[in-house]
């Protein structure tokens, strides 16, 4: 027995080894296209590239513009908007991310940004959706920069008139997320009762109208400064989250949409119907533990649906074309209306995703790209 267990011991202490030689090697082996990128000739267009993480190695760089592809268009982008998942890349964190593809050492892929909104320059000769001169948005990797090139059959949709390339700009992420959210995960029927924590960011602020629009009866959770422009948004109720907890008061939900996943799920659920929902959808700020994220939440959820009435989990935006042209007629019927915060200029993205990284911006930042 005692060799055995000797044995056991020694073959484990071997893999133990193996797997940090394995991790070692890997890590140094991480490597990206970076000096590729800023090398190539050709026709150039600027962008912001990252070839370390970190947000002081982003730069504004003159790479190669792209071309498309027989089912893409070339858009040339007017604005883009900066996300949360944008300092995610940024930074690299939470570190798990690095593992699971991202990039160990450095960030594989080195260029950043997604949502954007801008002008049809050309298009692949398999497009028949867009012509040269369409306005349009969506989202496509590599937003921070002069062009990009979706894929007409992608996430990208005509721009509606009556909004701007700065609102168009804002909706991708956000509104799909706030779309999916409610209409996907939290099912929201009219009459029912949806609470929206963290409602004047950019998720929220997309949240409050839709769930309005979707006839639900709606609290806004957010700050003092906030209240009023929450209010205007349409929310019926609103819970000032430095004067009061909304864990702790009366009101049952149907629908808890959460945006800053800041209170235990066993509080959350006392305040949920015994059959309602709780979304999660944000967490992992850039203070928040650095090595798993939100993923540590994400598996509690699991662990504890079960065995409770309500439906717990977390919720990831899938960005859909459909999606996208549905938030388009939204905004072209004036029933829901982007909120901009700030602009930056697109050699001051640092700046904007510092602004952003603080976890008080009311509403979306956009980048203009002119
Ligand atoms: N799962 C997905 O697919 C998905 C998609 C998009 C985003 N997300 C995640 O969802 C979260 C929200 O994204 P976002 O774009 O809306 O971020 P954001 O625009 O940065 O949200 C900032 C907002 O959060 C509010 N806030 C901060 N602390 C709060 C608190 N204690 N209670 C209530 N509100 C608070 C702030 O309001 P005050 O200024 O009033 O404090 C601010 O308006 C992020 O964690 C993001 O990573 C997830």
């Amino acid at each position: 027995m005692k060799r055995i267990l000797k044995w056991i011991f020694r073959i484990v202490l071997v893999l133990f080894i193996l797997a940090l030689l394995f991790v070692f090697i890997a890590y140094w082996r991480s490597t990206n296209e970076c000096d590729q990128l800023t090398a190539a000739q050709g026709d150039k267009m600027k962008a912001i590239v990252y070839c370390d993480y970190g947000l002081a190695n982003l730069k504004l760089a003159d790479i190669a513009k792209p071309t498309p592809t027989d089912d893409q268009i070339l858009v040339k982008v007017r604005a883009a908007s900066v996300n949360p998942l944008d300092w995610h890349f940024i930074e690299g964190t939470p570190k798990i991310m690095r593992a699971l593809g991202v990039g160990l050492r450095k960030p594989k892929d080195t260029r950043l940004g997604v949502d954007f909104a801008g002008t049809v320059e050309t298009v692949g000769k398999n497009v028949t959706q867009f012509k040269p001169g369409d306005e349009v948005f969506g989202g496509r990797d590599g937003a921070f920069a002069e062009y990009v090139c979706p894929r007409a059959d992608r996430a990208v949709t005509l721009k509606p008139a009556n909004i701007t390339f700065e609102q168009a700009a804002s909706v991708n992420i956000a509104g799909i997320t706030a779309l999916q959210a409610l209409r996907d995960k939290g099912k929201v029927q009219p009459g029912q009762k949806v609470l929206i924590n963290g409602a004047s960011g950019g998720v929220g602020t997309f949240a409050v109208q839709i769930a309005k629009l979707f006839g639900a009866d709606v609290t806004g959770v957010c700050s003092t400064r906030n209240l009023e422009m929450v209010r205007s948004l349409g929310a019926d109720h609103l819970i000032d989250y430095t004067k009061e907890d909304f864990t702790k008061g009366e009101q049952r939900y149907d629908v808890i949409l959460d945006n800053v996943p800041n209170h235990s799920l066993s509080e959350c659920r006392r305040i949920l119907n015994p059959t309602g929902k709780y979304v999660m959808i944000g967490g992992g700020g850039p203070n928040d533990n650095r090595w798993v994220g939100p993923f540590g939440r994400l598996i509690q959820t699991l662990v504890v649906s079960p065995f409770v009435s309500q439906k717990m989990g977390m919720m990831m935006a899938e960005l859909k074309k459909s999606d996208l042209a549905i938030l388009g007629d939204m905004m072209q019927s004036g029933k829901v209306k982007p909120v901009i915060d700030r602009t930056y200029k697109l050699s001051e993205l640092p700046d904007a995703i510092r602004y952003l990284e603080e976890g008080h911006a009311r509403g979306k930042v956009i980048i203009s790209v002119e």
